[in-house]
């Protein structure tokens, strides 16, 4: 249930933006959902649109479409999806520069009206994004938290689910590091209702899984052509805000800043992590073998050539 005074605002009213405010009124996430967006008019349409869901889904609350910062004003968590997506050919990194300079300027928005929200970084590409709103807002780092691991876990999740034919919510699996084609989907600890995959699925078949989870949002954005995937993604937001507005405790994977854990100090790095009412509560870290500790090393070498691309 949501408490009463919850406000959660979602700044884009794009593909990603919708999806998420959607997702939002469908679960009655929050008393008051804000879409925030540049341009006149598409946020103030759609909040009107997805406000005439309430009788259907059962949402209480109010939703506000609007070009205009005050109005997010001492939101308890804010969503940041604005920014350009990826197009076919284009990788993760292209978008950097360009999106850069529109979250730096959200976040000086948004902390400007809400200084003690938890802010969920959707913007791509992530890794480098959630730094820069770190950056930006000067927030300690428990009110910063990039979303990528609940979407690369979820999309793990699926195929690990279609392969062995059982239920997507049996599945439990955890991907770590980058939001790119460097992360790393843990196949030792991927499990069906408790029994390890490795026990169920070939080498061949799991390496198949992994591969296609690594690149599955290039994937989508093939197909589309002229964007990338929303419909998941915003479900993602909104599942990592409603763990913070409800303080569910959920252990979500997502881009926390790493301080020692896994060895690792000084980026965001996707992780385990225990989500609830101050934001990143917790990193849940664990033993790695030698070869995952490899593969999360080229993952943090990755994030550092992102964040290094910043200028930050
Ligand atoms: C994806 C994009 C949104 O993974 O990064 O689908």
């Amino acid at each position: 249930m949501s408490s009463d005074s919850s406000k959660l605002t979602i700044v884009g009213s794009g593909a990603v933006g919708t999806s998420a405010a959607h997702w939002a009124v469908a679960r009655n996430v929050a008393q008051e959902i804000i879409l925030v967006d540049v341009v006149e008019g598409i946020p103030q349409g759609k909040a009107v649109d997805m406000s005439q869901s309430a009788p259907l889904c059962g949402f209480n609350g109010k939703v506000l479409g609007t070009c205009d910062y005050a109005d997010t004003m001492n939101s308890d968590v804010v969503i940041i999806t604005a920014g350009l997506a990826r197009k076919p050919g284009m990788s993760r990194e292209d978008l950097l520069l360009k999106n850069v300079q529109i979250v730096k300027q959200v976040t000086e928005n948004i902390v400007a009206q809400s200084p003690n929200a938890v802010i969920v970084v959707v913007t791509n590409p992530i890794d480098a994004m959630v730094y820069t709103v770190f950056k930006v807002s000067g927030f300690p780092k428990n009110q910063v938290v990039g979303m990528a691991g609940v979407l690369d876990s979820a999309r793990y999740r699926t195929f690990l689910a279609q392969a062995l034919g059982v239920a997507p919510k049996d599945v439990t699996a955890l991907v770590m590091g980058i939001h790119g084609d460097n992360m790393l989907p843990l196949t030792r600890l991927a499990s069906v209702a408790g029994v390890p995959v490795e026990e169920l699925l070939s080498r061949q078949e799991l390496e198949k899984i992994v591969k296609r989870t690594q690149t599955g949002g290039g994937e989508i954005v093939q197909h589309l052509k002229t964007g990338s995937a929303f419909t998941t993604p915003g479900l993602c937001a909104i599942e990592m805000a409603q763990s913070v507005l409800w303080d569910e405790k959920r252990v979500l994977p997502c881009a926390a800043y790493l301080e020692g854990e896994f060895g690792i100090s000084g980026v965001f790095l996707g992780v385990p992590v225990v989500l609830g009412r101050s934001g990143v509560e917790r990193i849940v870290e664990f033993r790695l073998t030698e070869e995952e500790r490899s593969a999360l090393d080229d993952s943090v070498e990755a994030v550092k050539r992102q964040v290094a691309a910043t200028g930050l």
